[in-house]
This record gives structure tokens, sequence and C-alpha cells, in this order.
């Protein structure tokens, strides 16, 4: 693995989720797989969970870690090939990257899409460039289209949790305020089809994601239905993909409420956080001994553990 940003980047999934099933077993176990060498983390847009989480797992494996929010204390960033920089942008990706990775020998990437031009999010173009000019492997951190770390969390979580083989996992829509991006259920839906379990989307009509990501997988606009037996229940909102960015629904009867959740097999409630209570889910939902949030912000840890040891080339 060169790179972490999509889940085709992996060779061997069952691998690597073990791999960070040992890692959160015994956390320091490779202390010194890292000795000497960085890891930069640069953030064009806010974290908590991806922020914390993947410092942690660079301390367990003795990385050094250098962290910049440079959406807001970098320069501006020119992206364009052959751009006459003659207006805001005072630096191009092409050297900031290049210099980027003089100093790090891993750097992790945060940019979430504009949820404006469609074409130009999901071809990647802040990620693709930090892996064409950086010169080092390139973590997502999530990007426009993509959370790979929160998804191999999510799949650990699930492995933890699960009490048959072949779980039924509902990835279901619900309201927001704002518009957000795909990237989460974009991403949720790319490995549970790599680990080969099946999946039931549910969202209203105009939500449909883009056809790479649910090909393969049931949708439903009757979220009642999918939630039938459900052994796991994955909320998160995303804009519309097809009317792209836009809010087409806040339709409160999309809330995750207790009574919903009665419909399931005693289904465990996922969401990758940060969440709007009594918007996406009724408190109920997520404070009962069924919601597993915390586990899955907690497996994000050796998640990124797992990801980072591989790239070191354990
Ligand atoms: N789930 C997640 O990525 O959280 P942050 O945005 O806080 O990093």
């Amino acid at each position: 693995m060169h790179h972490f940003t999509a889940a085709s980047d992996v060779t061997d999934l069952p691998a690597l989720l073990a791999k960070a099933a040992r890692c959160k077993a015994d956390p320091l176990q490779w202390s010194t797989l890292g000795r000497g060498k960085t890891l930069g983390l640069i953030f064009f847009n806010p974290s908590l969970r991806t922020r914390l989480s993947t410092q942690k797992a660079a301390h367990n494996l003795g990385l050094q870690c250098i962290v910049m929010n440079i959406g807001t204390e970098g320069w501006q960033l020119e992206f364009e090939d052959g751009a006459v920089m003659n207006a805001g942008t005072a630096e191009h990706v092409k050297d900031a990257a290049a210099v980027m990775g003089r100093y790090c020998d891993i750097i992790g990437v945060r940019s979430f899409p504009g949820l404006k031009d469609r074409e130009e999010d999901y071809q990647e173009r802040v990620l693709e460039a930090f892996k064409k000019y950086a010169g080092v492997p390139i973590l997502s951190l999530e990007s426009a289209t993509r959370h790979p770390l929160q998804s191999l969390a999510d799949l650990l979580t699930i492995e933890e949790y699960k009490q048959v083989e072949r779980p039924k996992i509902v990835l279901s829509w619900a309201p927001h305020p704002r518009a957000l991006p795909q990237a989460v259920a974009n991403s949720f839906a790319e490995w549970i089809r790599a680990s080969e379990y099946d999946l039931v989307i549910t969202h209203p009509e105009g939500y449909d994601l883009a056809a790479p990501f649910f090909a393969g997988h049931t949708v439903t606009y009757d979220q009642n239905e999918a939630l039938k037996d459900a052994d796991f229940v994955y909320v998160k909102n995303w804009s519309s993909y097809r009317q792209y960015g836009q809010i087409l629904s806040q339709d409160p009867s999309w809330m995750i409420t207790e009574e919903k959740m009665a419909l399931t097999n005693q289904g465990k409630f996922m969401h990758c956080l940060p969440v709007r209570r009594n918007v996406i889910v009724a408190d109920g939902v997520i404070d009962s001994a069924d919601s597993i949030v915390l586990d899955q912000a907690e497996n994000r840890t050796y998640a990124a553990q797992a990801v980072l040891a591989t790239l070191l080339g354990k």
C-alpha cells in the first residue's frame, strides 16, 4: 500500500482489520517503528476525532507528528496548472506539497468538497495534487468524496459487535440543516462492499449516491422497511449528488428515534460524529446501551495506527 485514500488502496482488508485489532489489544507493541520519522497532518477543514486519533496513533508508533491548519494558517494555494498567479492565491500546491514532502515521511490531508462543482469535487483535486507533488505516501483524513479512516474504524467496530457471520447492515440518511458532503456515506458503502457484507441504503428520493458507490447494494426510499431486523444502523446526512450539494429534504420523520430502532433486531446505532442530537438522532437512541458511537470514535486510533504501520512497511 503506497497511499491510503480509498478502499482500493488496500490489498488485504481482513489482514488490515486484524492489524487494527492487534493495535487495540496492545497499542505500544510497535512503539519504535516510526522512530526518526515524521507524520505531517494538514487540515483545510475542522476536525476533532481525526486530528486527535491520528496523532495518538502516530504517538503509539513512535512517529513525530507535525500539524498545520493549512486552511486558516497557510498561504492560499493555487491548484491550476500553468496559472498566472496575479490574484488571490499565494503559493502553488506544486511547491507547497513538495516542500512538505521534504519535512515529512507521510502526509495526512483533510480537504472537504466545495459542494458547488461536482466534477471538480469528484476529481479529488486537492488529494490528487498532494499524491502527485509530495513524493511521500498520502493518508486521507477525509477528502471530497471519501473518509477511509472512518470506514476502517467502522468495520472494526462491526467486527467487534456482530453476533452473526452476515449481519444486516443499514445505511440511513437523516435530516440536517446544512448541506454536508457525501464522503462518509460513499466510503461506508465502498468499504462494506470490500468486506463482502450486504448493505441496505435508505434515503428520500433525490439522495442517491454516485453509482459506483451504491452499485451492488440494495437501495430503498422506505426507511421503516430498511430498518426491519437490522443488526447495525449507520446514520448519516448527505446532500444530494444528483442536484449537487443541495438540500432536498429536511423531513424530520427520517430522524432515528426509539420507535424506529424498535423495528430492528436490537440493532446497534452507529454514527461517525459529530452529530446533531434530536435532528439526526434522538437522545434516547444515542444515549442507549445499543449506541456504539464511542467505540467507533475509539477505534479511529487503531484504524489509523494499522494504516500508518502499513505505510511504514510493517
Ligand atoms: N468523524 C470524524 O471524522 O470526526 P472529525 O470531523 O471531528 O474529525
